[in-house]
C-alpha cells in the first residue's frame, strides 16, 4: 500500500510497487488527464508535478512516491495558476491535436515557478525542450507562458 497527496488529498494506491505513477493516475484514480506518449521519460506527455517539481510519471514507480504530493493536471487546473495557463493557451490558440498538451501545462508551471523575472521566448522553448509536440505548437506554447505570467503579475 503506498499513501500519497494526489491533488491535495490523501489518497492510497494498493498496487505492486514497480507499477508506473502514470497508469495508477490514470487507472486506479481515473485521471486521464495525464498521457501515455513514450514510455520511456522521452517526450514529457506523461508530466506531473511531484513536491512541485514538474516529473515524468511514466517511468517513476509508485514505490517511490510514499508521502509526496502528487499534482496532475486536474489539480493545476483548480489553482490561480492553472487558470492563467489555461486562459493563455487558449487566447494563443496553442493546441492542435492537443494530446501533448496536458504535460506541456505542467512543464509551463514548472517555468512558471522558476522564473527569475520576466521570461522570453527562447528561455521558454530552451526550458521545454524536453516536452515534445508533434503537432510544433512550440512557439505559441512559448508566446503563451509569457501571457501567463504577465496575466499572474
Ligand atoms: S510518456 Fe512519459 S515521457 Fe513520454
Ligand atoms: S498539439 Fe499535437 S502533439 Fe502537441
Amino acid at each position: 500500500m503506498v499513501n500519497f497527496t494526489l491533488n491535495g488529498k490523501s489518497v492510497s494506491a494498493d498496487v505492486p510497487a514497480d507499477t508506473p505513477l502514470l497508469w495508477v493516475l490514470r487507472e486506479h484514480f481515473e485521471l486521464s488527464g495525464t498521457k501515455f506518449g513514450c514510455g520511456m521519460a522521452q517526450c514529457g506527455a506523461c508530466t506531473v508535478h511531484i513536491d512541485g517539481e514538474p516529473t515524468r510519471s511514466c517511468v517513476m514507480p509508485i514505490s517511490s512516491i510514499e508521502g509526496k504530493q502528487v499534482t496532475t493536471i486536474e489539480g493545476l487546473m483548480t489553482t490561480e495558476q492553472g487558470r492563467a495557463l489555461e486562459k493563455a493557451w487558449v487566447d494563443t490558440q496553442v493546441a492542435q491535436c492537443g494530446y501533448c498538451q496536458s504535460g506541456q501545462l505542467m512543464a509551463a508551471a514548472g517555468v512558471l515557478d522558476k522564473a527569475k523575472g520576466p521570461l522570453v521566448r527562447e528561455e521558454v522553448l530552451s526550458q521545454m525542450s524536453g516536452n515534445l509536440c508533434r503537432c510544433g505548437t512550440y512557439n505559441y506554447i512559448a508566446d503563451a507562458v509569457i501571457s501567463a505570467q504577465k496575466a499572474l503579475s
